[in-house]
């Protein structure tokens, strides 16, 4: 993949745009953006990757510190049968396609989500890339696959009443920061934005602990059509928001 730094066309950045930390994105609109073409859902996936490769790359480009992208929701594993392998065989070619480029890139990947349901042989290609980037110290990129928030928080849960029940917790003892280090997210920072695209406007189980503050940017472009132009716009629209966290006054952080 090209995520060479500065490989796309780089323009003027307004002075006073605010870089956030950590980026959320809902991609959707895959199905709908082939459809509207007279194409199967597949190429709309396949063009989805290819969306995500240059958001990547704009992400380094700005300096973002972490990229979070649902790929794959533990919902959609109601879709037809043929389209879940289409967009599991994905992930795999992504990572046989993009791994040395975002190693060489110092990008960690890290996968996101629950493992139960994936086979033997995928759980070995996440682990290799996990393995793989682990000590890069560039972009966090978290792809959240086969994952659901309602299933991260009772995951997260039951690891901390397990603590409790062996003795080794006391319940008034648990915080918000006990929850925060069970999740998947572990130490990472919450984030700043979360962005869904395809004119959409819900969570959809995406990060719902981690979202308490996030500013919640919908776009009307299907997710192949969301591009390094369409993302600065989204920066725009996050530099003039005025964050509050509850208070009374606009807070930078
Ligand atoms: C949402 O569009 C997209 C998905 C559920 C799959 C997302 C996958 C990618 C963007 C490719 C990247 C994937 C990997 C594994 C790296 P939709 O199918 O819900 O579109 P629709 O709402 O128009 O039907």
């Amino acid at each position: 993949m090209s995520t060479e730094p500065a490989t796309q066309q780089r323009v003027a950045l307004r002075p006073d745009l605010r870089i956030p930390a950590h980026v959320g994105v809902i991609m959707d609109g895959n199905g709908r953006w082939a459809q509207a073409r007279g194409k199967p859902r597949s190429e709309g996936h396949v063009a989805g990757v290819k969306a995500l490769r240059a958001l990547v790359e704009s992400c380094i480009n700005y300096g973002i510190g972490h990229l979070t992208v649902f790929s794959f929701s533990s919902e959609n594993w109601t879709r037809p049968k043929d389209e879940i392998s289409f967009i599991f065989g994905l992930l795999r070619r992504f990572v046989a396609s993009d791994l040395e480029k975002l190693h060489r890139n110092n990008v960690r990947v890290k996968i996101i989500g629950s493992r139960d349901g994936l086979d033997e042989s995928l759980r070995r290609l996440i682990a290799e890339v996990e393995a793989t980037t682990a000590m890069n110290t560039g972009l966090k990129l978290q792809v959240a696959f086969n994952y659901g928030g309602k299933a991260e928080i009772t995951e997260a849960v039951q690891r901390v009443a397990s603590l409790v029940a062996a003795g080794r917790l006391k319940p008034e003892d648990i915080t918000e920061e006990t929850i925060s280090r069970a999740l998947y997210t572990a130490g990472l920072p919450d984030p700043d934005i979360i962005i869904r695209t395809s004119g959409e406007q819900r969570f959809s189980n995406f990060l719902l602990w981690q979202s308490a503050y996030a500013e919640l940017v919908f776009v009307d472009e299907n997710w192949p059509d969301f591009n390094d132009a369409a993302f600065l716009r989204v920066l725009e629209d996050y530099s003039g928001r005025d964050r509050r966290y509850g208070g009374v006054e606009a807070q930078r952080r």
